[in-house]
Formats: C-alpha cells, sequence, structure tokens
C-alpha cells in the first residue's frame, strides 16, 4: 500500500461489512485487527485517518435467522449488530465509522447509485435464471457448483428462474484490465493480482443486481417487483460511509479509498471486479489499493465456521490467555492481535493453534518484551532513585540502532507486511536488551561511574519509549501500560510517531513500576490444562440439559415450533440430487405438502410409504435444487439421519406433537 494519492492525503481504510447472522469470530476479528492497526499506524503519522467498518444487515438469510428466533428482521439485526460492536471494542477496535446497511442514508445511496446506473445504461432489465446460494448470496453458474453444491459454503443451492436487472460489468472488463495492468499496486498481494487477471481475461458476465422482491432487500427504485441484490447493497457502503451522494465535502475529503482490507474468498468476484466496475460507470476514481489477506482455519486444518462447530470466539480466546497468564485480559487481547499479526505474512493463510499462541506469547512478548522493561525499571528504581537521568554525555548510543528500525517498520507497513514491521521491531527489542547485557550498569554502579551508568539507563529507557510508540497501533492498551510504568502518562506526552527518535525522553521525571505485563506461561501445564477443559466441554455438551443458561431455549420459544404428524404418501427419487426425496406427505389439510429430505443415501423410498412422521409444519417454504420443500421432516442422527421419528401407535395425520 502507498501513500493515499486522493486529494486531501488522507488515508481513508475499510474493512468488509460483517454478515449479522453469524458472530464475530477469530477470521472476521483478523480483518479489522489489520484496519485498526494500519488506521492507529497512520494517526500517529499524524495523517487525517478514517477507519470504516460495520454490517451487512438485508438478504434472505438474515430474514430466516430472524424468523427462525420468533423476531421481525429489525429487532433482529439490532440486537446481533450490538453484540458486533461490543465485540469490537473488547477487541480494541478504533474505527471512526460503522454503517449498518439498515441506515436511511445508506438506503438512499444505494437506490441513487441504482437509479444513476439504469439512467446511463449500465443497468439494464433481464432475466435471471441459474443458481442461488442462500447462505452466501450469490448466484452461481452450473459449472460453478461443486457435486451440486455452493463452491463456497458446500451447502445445496437453489434453482431460481426470474426478471432481473444486470449490471453492465462486462462493458468494463477492458478498462478494468488495463487499470489493473497499470497499477500494480491497486491488487494486493501479487498472486491474487494474477488470479484476477486471469478471471477478467476468461470474460466477465454481467452481475445480476436484483432479485424478485422481498421485504427484508432494499426496493429496486421505481419497480415495486424487484429488491437490490445484497452485495450491490453491501459494497455501496464504502461510499455512502463518506456522504455520498449529496456530502460533496465529506467525498472531496475522503474518496477514493487508499486501502480496501478484504478476505480472498471475497476478492475476485466482488471487490477487484464488480466493485470497480461500478465505480467506474459512476465516473468515481478507484480505490489506491484493494488488499486480499488470507483465512485462519483451526488447528486441524478446517475451514473456520458455525456449520462446523469450530468457531474461536477471540474475546473467550483472550479470556483464557489471561486466565493461564495472569494477564490482564486487555492485555490479553492486545496479545492475541499481536499473535494473528506476527504469526503470519499478512495475504497467507495460517492455522490457529494454543500452542503457537502460548508460545509466541513466552518467546516474544513475557521473554523479549516484558524482560526488557522488567529489567530496566528495577535498575532505574535501584540506582536513581526511580528518576530518568539526563542524558549526558555518551548518551544516545541507541539512536542509529531505534533510526534503522524505525526505516524499516516505514517500509513494511507500506507494504501491509505487519509480521515483517513486528519482526522489525522486536530487533530493536534484541538491541536494546543486548545494550543492557553489555554496558552492563550493575557493574558500572559497583564501579561508581555514574556518568556512564546514567547515559546507559538513560538510553534504554528512551529505547523502550520509542518501543511503546511503535508497539501501540499493534497492542494499544499494552503501550499505554508501558507509558504509564515509564512515568510518562503524567508527563501528557502523547505518543506520535515524530518522536520514534533517541533522545527524546524526559528528564527527572519519576518512573512508576508496576507488575509485570506479560507474565510467563507455562505451557505444558497450560495445554494440559486447556486440553482437559475442552473435554470437559465436550462431555458437558453431550449430556447436556439446556435447563438454564444462554443456550436454553423458552417453552415459548418452543412453542413457536409447530411439529405435526403427516402420513407419507409418496416418495420419488430427485435426478441429479443423489441425496434428496421429494415426499408428498399428508397433514390433515385440504392438500398433501411436499417436504424435500436428505435422506435418500439411508431411506428407501418405498419403506416410507403410508409411515406416520414427524413434520416442523411451520417452517418457511424453501426451494431445495429447484423443488420447493413446504416443511422438514425429522429423524435421529446428525449430519446423516439414522432413524426416522415416527408415532408408534395410529394417529391422525396433522395431530400435532408436543
Ligand atoms: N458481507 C460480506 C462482505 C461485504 S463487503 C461489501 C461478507 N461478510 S462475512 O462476514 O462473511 O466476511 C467478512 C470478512 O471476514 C471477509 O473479509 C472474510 O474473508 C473474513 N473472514 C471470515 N472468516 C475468515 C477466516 N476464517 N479467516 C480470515 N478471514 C475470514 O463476506
Amino acid at each position: 500500500m502507498r501513500p493515499s494519492d486522493n486529494s486531501a492525503g488522507s488515508f481513508y481504510i475499510t474493512t468488509p461489512i460483517y454478515y449479522v447472522n453469524d458472530l464475530p469470530h477469530v477470521g472476521h476479528s483478523y480483518t479489522t485487527i489489520a484496519a485498526d492497526v494500519h488506521a492507529r499506524y497512520h494517526r500517529l503519522l499524524g495523517e487525517p485517518v478514517l477507519f470504516s467498518t460495520g454490517t451487512d444487515e438485508h438478504g434472505q438469510k438474515v430474514a430466516r435467522s430472524a424468523e427462525a428466533r420468533g423476531m421481525k428482521p429489525q429487532e433482529f439485526v439490532d440486537e446481533v449488530v450490538a453484540g458486533w460492536q461490543r465485540m469490537w471494542e473488547r477487541l480494541h477496535i478504533d474505527y471512526d465509522r460503522f454503517i449498518r446497511t439498515t441506515d436511511p442514508h445508506h438506503v438512499l445511496a444505494v437506490q441513487h447509485v441504482f437509479r444513476r446506473l439504469r439512467e446511463s445504461g449500465d443497468i439494464y432489465l433481464g432475466e435471471y435464471q441459474g443458481w442461488y446460494c442462500i447462505p452466501c448470496e450469490t448466484h452461481l453458474l452450473e459449472s460453478e457448483l461443486v457435486d451440486g453444491c455452493c463452491p463456497q459454503c458446500q451447502r445445496a443451492v437453489e434453482q431460481v428462474t426470474e426478471p432481473a436487472y444486470f449490471f453492465r460489468t462486462s462493458a468494463y472488463a477492458d478498462r478494468l484490465r488495463e487499470h489493473i495492468e497499470r497499477n500494480p499496486e491497486f491488487i494486493l498481494p501479487e498472486s491474487r493480482r494474477n488470479e484476477v487477471l486471469s478471471f477478467i481475461k476468461e470474460g466477465l458476465r454481467d452481475v445480476c443486481v436484483s432479485r424478485s422482491r422481498t421485504e427484508w432487500d432494499i426496493p429496486v427504485p421505481d419497480d415495486e417487483t424487484q429488491s437490490i441484490y445484497v452485495w450491490f447493497d453491501a459494497l455501496a457502503n464504502y461510499l455512502s460511509q463518506v456522504g455520498y451522494p449529496d456530502n460533496q465535502d465529506e467525498l472531496a475529503k475522503w474518496w477514493p479509498p487508499t486501502l480496501q482490507l478484504v478476505g480472498k474468498d471475497i476478492l475476485t468476484r466482488f471487490h477487484a471486479t464488480l466493485w470497480p466496475a461500478m465505480l467506474m460507470a459512476l465516473d468515481l476514481p478507484l480505490p489506491d489499493a484493494i488488499f486480499a489477506h488470507g483465512w485462519w482455519i483451526s488447528a486441524e486444518g478446517d475451514k473456520i465456521s458455525k456449520s462446523r462447530g469450530n468457531v474461536l470466539d477471540p474475546y473467550e480466546v483472550a479470556q483464557e490467555l489471561a486466565e493461564i497468564s495472569g494477564a490482564t485480559t486487555s492485555v490479553a487481547v492486545d496479545s492475541l492481535r499481536y499473535f494473528l499479526l506476527r504469526e503470519v505474512t499478512f495475504g497467507l493463510d495460517g492455522s490457529f493453534s494454543w500452542r503457537g499462541l502460548l508460545t509466541r506469547f513466552n518467546a516474544d512478548l513475557a521473554n523479549d518484551l516484558g524482560n526488557l522493561l522488567n529489567r530496566t525499571l528495577p535498575l532505574v528504581e535501584r540506582y536513581l532513585d526511580k528518576k530518568i537521568p539526563h542524558p549526558g554525555p555518551g548518551a544516545g548510543e541507541l539512536g542509529p540502532e531505534i533510526d534503522r528500525v524505525r526505516n524499516l517498520v516505514e517500509e513494511e507497513m507500506a507494504e501491509s507486511d505487519f509480521s515483517a514491521a513486528l519482526a522489525a521491531i522486536w530487533q530493536l527489542i534484541a538491541s536494546a536488551n543486548k545494550f543492557l547485557d553489555s554496558r552492563e550498569p550493575w557493574t558500572l554502579h559497583k564501579e561508581s561511574k555514574q556518568v556512564e551508568l546514567e547515559a546507559v539507563l538513560y538510553d534504554v529507557v528512551d529505547c523502550v519509549r520509542v518501543l511503546g510508540i511503535m508497539v501501540s497501533p499493534f497492542m494499544p492498551e499494552s503501550a499505554d501500560e508501558i507509558w504509564r510504568q515509564l512515568g510518562l502518562e503524567a508527563t501528557q506526552i502523547e505518543k506520535s510517531w515524530r518522536d520514534c527518535h533517541a533522545m527524546e525522553m524526559p528528564s527527572d521525571i519519576a518512573i512508576a513500576p508496576g507488575r509485570p505485563i506479560f507474565p510467563r506461561v507455562d505451557i505444558e501445564r497450560a495445554t494440559d490444562r486447556l486440553q482437559a477443559r475442552r473435554e470437559h466441554d465436550k462431555k458437558s455438551q453431550q449430556d447436556q440439559v439446556p435447563a438454564t443458561g444462554a443456550s436454553a431455549i423458552s417453552i415459548e420459544q418452543f412453542a413457536q415450533l409447530e411439529l405435526r404428524v403427516g402420513t407419507v404418501l409418496e416418495a420419488h427419487r430427485i435426478p441429479g440430487a443423489d441425496k434428496l426425496l421429494r415426499l408428498i406427505i399428508d397433514l390433515g389439510e385440504d392438500q398433501p405438502r411436499q417436504v424435500v429430505a436428505g435422506i435418500a443415501e439411508q431411506f428407501n423410498p418405498r419403506e416410507l410409504l403410508n409411515v406416520n412422521v414427524v413434520v416442523v409444519a411451520n417452517l418457511a417454504p424453501t426451494t431445495i435444487r429447484g423443488v420447493e420443500s413446504q416443511g422438514m421432516i425429522l429423524a435421529a442422527g446428525g449430519e446423516k439421519p439414522e432413524a426416522m421419528i415416527v408415532t408408534d401407535r395410529v394417529c391422525p395425520p396433522g395431530t400435532i406433537v408436543r
């Protein structure tokens, strides 16, 4: 990432806006922490910074999640968004703007974009026919399906045919390719840029940007039959964040974004093609850079996702780390931030393991940084009566090293290589530790070489001050604690990148040593303890009787489920869908219902005929593989059904089950 070429020289950084039907996990936190580090770093540099994030709240998926909880979509999103904001606060994320796609000014901005592009002919009415993945809100080509399922989330897709508006992405393919070729910094890292270029070279197809009208989406202006496609709506957030279309001052101040961070999964089809094509059609400058980072996967090598049940709540991880180490939760949060950005080069994938986290915590934080502070301050306390000395002759020896590292950090940050920037900062920590070892202030004291002693201790304390500034974007609260222990809080000197030079430490102030910030962890004991806790959690989940607590549902919630006995009248295989059966079930209603069930591998259609099954009768209808399903039948077993839930005595179809 190069400094912005936008007119005001400002730094506008964005994260994707997050889907609200998920809880924030380590993966989402990664993008947001990285953006926060950049924002804090650029604020330290004294630049005007706008750091925006938010939530993506429309889409059928959200409407369905709300319905499943017996809530109105707005109620549901309000509740969930509060959870996201709470998480960001807990992770020390200091954003400037938080947009919700349900914000009225965003809705107006999206409709404005849509209207403008329809007027210019970039959006036209056509017919959409094909597959749609509801969880990912993505239209898919037949060739993109994997085993008939969504390549992204591996779940079933639906067949849809409907009139729809299309955005003429194809018209911008050449211009976009040229732009990417001419601006090597536009799509980062380079490997992703190449992927995007080959994607464009295969030809861009027009993107369907509307769907049949749904209640919970932004309506297409002047066409009541259609709603705006959630990705079109979501991408426009980067514009509405900065006052588009009305607030020209805001736009002039911040547009275009300096850096847009996204995960690699949402780069090619969305941020690197649809998004810049939309901007070209709107005659707006493109962002300076879009950086796609890699994915965090679990220690077992699986994608982290709710459906796999391996979601890591970052705040719970920090709380556990605090418990294990004795550090404050705030410091533990910072340590997790440090780990995520240090462990893997930004752009590559990483696998999250506790052992990895604890090893870094001990080696880098407790041993290197913590130890430097824990040995320096007691020396000042013992030999200099807690007072920072005057630099005096001979001081400033670490100056060249500080300058070298500062330059290196600046270079690495300009490339968004957080891991390398941290590695550079750790070189300075190593140099300061080495300096103390070689200059032996304890010997200088013994030999009463007071001037030399003061010069050495001044230099080390001064270097710790610089380190406090340098680590502050990554570990803001720990840096504040370093600042406090150095006695700088009382001076009201603010951290500033300009002060990352030697000899800026004020003299005569009193240091305020405190508890070690990063206490060492006994890794073997800690991992045994974690293992025991995991096993205990697993066991209690298995014997779970959710009588009380957050996971328990109320009797009122249970009463919302309408379970009824149904007699299977017909059972058919669905061509091309090996796992599915289409059942016709009598529920005692005027018409029998059609239900699609994923039981074809375990049950023969014939053995189901006339069986009295249990049906969830008030589930919103959905279309699975082009077949409408008007309910769900209950079966025992996890992913794979093992036995059907049937009644042991004859009872009429439609009988309620409680
Ligand atoms: N709502 C869309 C984005 C619209 S932006 C105009 C979306 N939301 S998301 O909640 O699914 O994902 C948001 C971000 O989290 C993406 O950048 C995604 O890559 C990132 N991550 C989600 N899981 C992740 C990991 N396990 N690892 C790293 N980042 C991942 O997509």
